[in-house]
């Protein structure tokens, strides 16, 4: 074997044993043909998930140990998956923390990182996206794809079918300790039913300028963030009541929790309008708290030092909870019902310094509905 072929094999097996930096598509390059769809995900969550542009994960991420320590930068695998020093990132002791002069750290989860994802690894502490090597093969579930001059289009059903192209992040992430502090179940999810048909619903406008369709698959992701409208048919209030009481109903039609990140809290306001004068019942405020006990009894930790849940009063899955009002209605009455979401706990916001953030502090309205009382 000649030296110069030697050298080319050596060459080659330490950069796969070093996971070579991948590389990727610029978001930028994709909005040249499908403007919609980057219009709509430079607004989302995924196109702002980076330490630089969500000031709620700048915040957190300000008291983690691990930056104060420089230590590593582990939110990056799901945070900014295609930062070209990923490696670093993720070492331990790497005395390095995100540089906002990278640009492939700017890229927040990027067009073509989810484009290439063709299968999840299950982990402990949190899954793992598989990517394809090729830069500019892009999947879909298409059984007929279409052509691009740019990029090739194949198809790959399985990693759509029941949305498992979003659990690699999704799915849960454990601490230090094990413990989950974050977690996405997937109860009676299915083909036509699943993380992609609720939050990527199919909405005017054409997938790219050279398609003639009408419709595309919209690319806002809409959550706890954004224009929560898209979501409110899931949240269903209703209202019953007796001669002494009353009830109000939350049919929570997710396939998931009623929140997901242990930062939020959810909040049911019921007000009762009677000749001309407003009756405040008291809020019901629903919420996950996790923590520790290392102290004489349970109490709330940030996400690193929490090993337990202490209390959880979010609606499960596909669950309808019915909230009792010890309150005698009348003839006459009007019964506002008002379901919403805090991004920030209120007793949090002082710990995480987001006091004067409006994101972070304002109620968020998912369902909003009027009874009148016969
Ligand atoms: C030169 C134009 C062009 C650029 C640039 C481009 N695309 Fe496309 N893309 C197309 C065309 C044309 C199609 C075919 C379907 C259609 O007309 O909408 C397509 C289709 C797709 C599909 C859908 C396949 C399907 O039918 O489900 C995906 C996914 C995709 N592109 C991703 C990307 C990503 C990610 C980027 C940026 C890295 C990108 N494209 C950049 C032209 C382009
Ligand atoms: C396994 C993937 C994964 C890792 C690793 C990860 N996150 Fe996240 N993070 C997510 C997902 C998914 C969400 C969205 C969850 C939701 O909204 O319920 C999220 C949301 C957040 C939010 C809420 C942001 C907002 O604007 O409301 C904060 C804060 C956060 N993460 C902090 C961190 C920090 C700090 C780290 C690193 C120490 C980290 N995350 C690591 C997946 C991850
Ligand atoms: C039937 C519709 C539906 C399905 C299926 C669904 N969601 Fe949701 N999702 C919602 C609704 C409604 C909300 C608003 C919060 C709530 O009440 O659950 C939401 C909220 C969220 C949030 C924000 C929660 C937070 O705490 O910030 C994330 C993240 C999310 N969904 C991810 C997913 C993922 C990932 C899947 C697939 C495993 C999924 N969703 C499946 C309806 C759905
Ligand atoms: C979080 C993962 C994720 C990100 C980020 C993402 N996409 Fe998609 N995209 C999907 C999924 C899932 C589908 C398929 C939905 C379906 O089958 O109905 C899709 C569908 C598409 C399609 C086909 C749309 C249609 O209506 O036929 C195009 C084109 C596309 N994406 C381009 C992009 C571009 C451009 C970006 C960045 C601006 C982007 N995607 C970012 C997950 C993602
Ligand atoms: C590469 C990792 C990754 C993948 C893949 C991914 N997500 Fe996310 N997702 C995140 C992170 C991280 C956040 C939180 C970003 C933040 O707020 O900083 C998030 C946030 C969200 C939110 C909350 C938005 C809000 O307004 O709070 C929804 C909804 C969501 N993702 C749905 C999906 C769906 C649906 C898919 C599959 C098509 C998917 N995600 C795939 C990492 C991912």
């Amino acid at each position: 074997m000649k030296l110069k072929n030697l050298f080319l094999i050596v060459g080659l097996m330490t950069s796969s044993f070093a996971f070579a930096a991948m590389h990727f598509e610029k978001n930028q390059k994709c909005s040249e043909c499908h403007p919609k769809i980057y219009e709509e995900y430079k607004t989302s969550q995924h196109g702002n998930s980076t330490v630089f542009d969500d000031p709620i994960h700048g915040a957190v991420y300000d008291k983690h140990p691990m930056k104060n320590k420089m230590q590593k930068y582990r939110c990056a695998k799901c945070h900014t998956p295609t930062a070209d020093n990923m490696e670093q990132l993720l070492r331990p002791k790497n005395g390095v923390i995100p540089d906002p002069h990278n640009e492939t750290q700017n890229e927040a989860i990027a067009c073509a990182y989810c484009h290439r994802i063709t299968d999840i690894m299950p982990g402990k502490a949190m899954d793992t996206n598989v990517i394809s090597k090729d830069m500019r093969t892009y999947f879909t579930r298409s059984s007929q794809p279409k052509e691009s001059s740019f990029h090739t289009i194949k198809t790959n059903t399985e990693v759509f079918k029941d949305a498992k192209l979003c659990m690699g992040c999704h799915t849960h992430k454990s601490n230090k300790v094990g413990f989950d502090v974050c977690s996405t179940e997937k109860a009676n999810m299915s083909d036509t039913n699943n993380c992609i048909s609720c939050h990527m619903p199919q909405v005017d406008g054409a997938p790219s300028i050279l398609s003639k369709s009408k419709k595309h698959t919209f690319h806002g992701f809409p959550g706890l963030h954004g224009d929560l409208s898209l979501l409110s048919k899931y949240v269903v209030l209703d209202f019953k009541h007796t001669k002494k009481n009353f009830t109000v109903s939350v049919d929570h039609k997710a396939t998931h929790s009623s929140t997901l990140h242990p930062l939020r809290m959810a909040k049911l306001v019921v007000s009762i309008e009677r000749e001309g004068k407003i009756i405040k019942m008291k809020p019901k405020k629903l919420l996950k708290v996790i923590g520790n006990a290392k102290g004489a009894s349970p109490k709330p930790t940030p996400p690193w030092l929490a090993d337990r849940i202490i209390k959880d009063t979010r609606i499960p899955a596909n669950t309808k909870k019915d909230f009792n009002y010890d309150f005698k209605v009348k003839s006459g009455d009007k019964v506002t019902a008002t379901f919403g979401y805090y991004l920030v706990k209120p007793k949090a916001l002082k710990k995480f310094k987001l006091k004067n953030n409006k994101d972070a502090t304002e109620f968020k309205i998912i369902s909003k509905e009027i009874f009148l009382v016969k």
